[in-house]
């Protein structure tokens, strides 16, 4: 039950069905990390990791990444982009993920103060960090420049204002002398409506981030930014058009659309941003991150972008979300006549609030029986206060599903850790890295103490 190592692809064996009877047969291998495999008594193992006995030992809800999964997505995307790809941090965040990522030669994509924090905390250099946003403050713009971020993708005209403001004042940890001129990208709106949720739609021109292309608000803004007066280095032009895109049909035509904008600025770099997809349940298949880049490749040579462009990308998602599966128990099982089953976990919303935003789709599986077939359908539940708070609608799950058991949800690693909440006052399940047959907790259970601990 060994998934391919380098692509999110399904394998052969694995016709995409969208529903009918493929949907009650076992979890697909290719939802589950890259070295997942089951033992001969039908239980899960990731990493060489026994998932029940590590959950025996940790508790649940529990958020398990295959580190040599996390590994092999960085160095793909790194070999496809090479040394200004970024990894789009705000996918899954801690100083492990960052370490991680760095070690395989990515730069970090940090969009706010907390999360270039916690990437400098890890020990990243400065000059690999990217800073975005749509609204920086001066405090965020004034420590990304002490940390001598090596790139900032420039949002607004305020933004510009902002940054000549802190860069005109010494830096007194230099003596008070001026600082360099920091690298900026400038973020362009290409007008391209993605093929995706329309909450992680950002690439139409009615958007809050970047600079409108057919509005003359991109032209303009280089043109301030290139000003003599001018206290930053123009380096490039960035855009980003959403997430969860499986079409790359959307991606070339963004590159169509910017290719004579961009080859007339004479610029050095051009970043495409993250947003690739990834498959969720069974039937869903996407390009991997290699046929990612190899598309956009052709795309930007047939816009006229000459290769000693550097075309840069920043995923977040295609790295991390596969990596994962979130562990919960199982605390009840209510069976309403004609309606509907549901089984309610000690997690929810507070770990995966996707469901609930996006409307999106999981599988389940009980990692005791990773191969059983699961030809009953329930809806699996949180323990939150609101009726909303659905993980799974109509998950497939094994027939002798009971009260006690551990189920499991993969496909978790990206936007799950990262929006966590402690709705409920519900504390935040801790991280784990297995890796050859061992397994350290990177980040911890959150405790009552915790909770209390901002309060006075
Ligand atoms: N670059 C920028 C500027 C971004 O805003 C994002 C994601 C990325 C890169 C990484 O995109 P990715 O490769 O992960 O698609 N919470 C939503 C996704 C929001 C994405 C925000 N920006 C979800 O759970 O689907």
């Amino acid at each position: 039950m060994i998934s391919d190592p380098l692509t999110t692809q399904e394998p052969e064996d694995e016709p995409p069905t969208a529903g009918g009877p493929r949907r009650h047969g076992p979890l697909p291998a290719y939802l589950l990390p890259i070295t997942a495999d089951v033992g001969s008594e039908g239980r899960l193992r990731i990493g060489g990791v026994d998932v029940m006995d590590l959950v025996e030992e940790v508790g649940t809800p529990v958020f398990i990444y295959d580190e040599e999964h996390l590994v092999r997505r960085c160095q793909e995307a790194r070999q496809a982009f090479g040394p200004r790809a970024a990894y789009a941090s705000k996918a899954f965040l801690c100083k492990a993920m960052a370490a991680l990522a760095h070690g395989e030669g990515l730069c970090i994509d940090v969009s706010t103060g907390g999360e270039l924090a916690v990437a400098l905390a890890s020990g990243v250099p400065g000059e690999r960090l990217v800073l975005h946003g749509n609204n920086k403050s001066e405090a965020e713009l004034e420590a990304a420049i002490t940390a001598g971020v090596g790139r900032i993708v420039v949002d607004s005209f305020d933004e510009i204002d902002r940054l000549a403001q802190v860069l005109s004042r010494p830096d007194p940890g230099q003596g008070g002398s001026l600082r360099p001129p920091p690298s900026v990208l400038v973020r362009v709106t290409p007008g391209i409506e993605a093929h995706t949720h329309e909450y992680v739609m950002t690439g139409q021109e009615d958007s809050k981030f970047g600079f409108g292309l057919a509005t003359g608000a991109a032209a303009e803004a280089i043109e301030r930014l290139r000003h003599p007066t001018s206290c930053v280095r123009l380096v490039g032009i960035h855009t980003h058009i959403g997430s969860q895109i499986f079409a790359l049909e959307s991606f070339q035509q963004t590159l169509a659309v910017l290719g004579p904008f961009f080859t007339d600025q004479s610029l050095e770099e051009l970043c495409i941003g993250g947003g690739l997809g990834v498959p969720y349940v069974t039937g869903e298949s996407a390009p991997s991150i290699t046929e990612w880049a190899k598309t956009l490749r052709g795309a930007a040579r047939a816009a006229g972008i000459g290769d000693t462009v550097v075309l840069s990308a920043e995923p977040g998602r295609s790295i991390v979300a596969a990596a994962a599966i979130t562990c919960y128990t199982v605390g009840t099982i209510k069976t309403l006549p004609r309606v509907r089953t549901y089984v309610s976990v000690d997690g929810g919303m507070s770990d995966n609030p996707r469901p609930v935003l996006y409307g999106s789709g999981y599988e389940a599986f009980l990692p005791r029986e990773a191969h059983a077939l699961r030809p009953r359908t329930v809806t699996i539940v949180g323990k939150h206060c609101e009726s909303g708070d659905v993980l799974v609608r109509d998950a497939s799950v094994p027939e002798d599903l009971e009260v006690g058991d551990v189920l499991a949800t993969p496909v978790t690693g990206s936007y799950g850790h990262s929006m966590a909440s402690n709705y409920n006052k519900v504390p935040r399940p801790p991280v784990v890295f297995v890796r050859d047959g061992s397994w350290r907790v990177v980040v911890r259970r959150e405790t009552y103490s915790d909770l209390l601990a901002l309060d006075s």
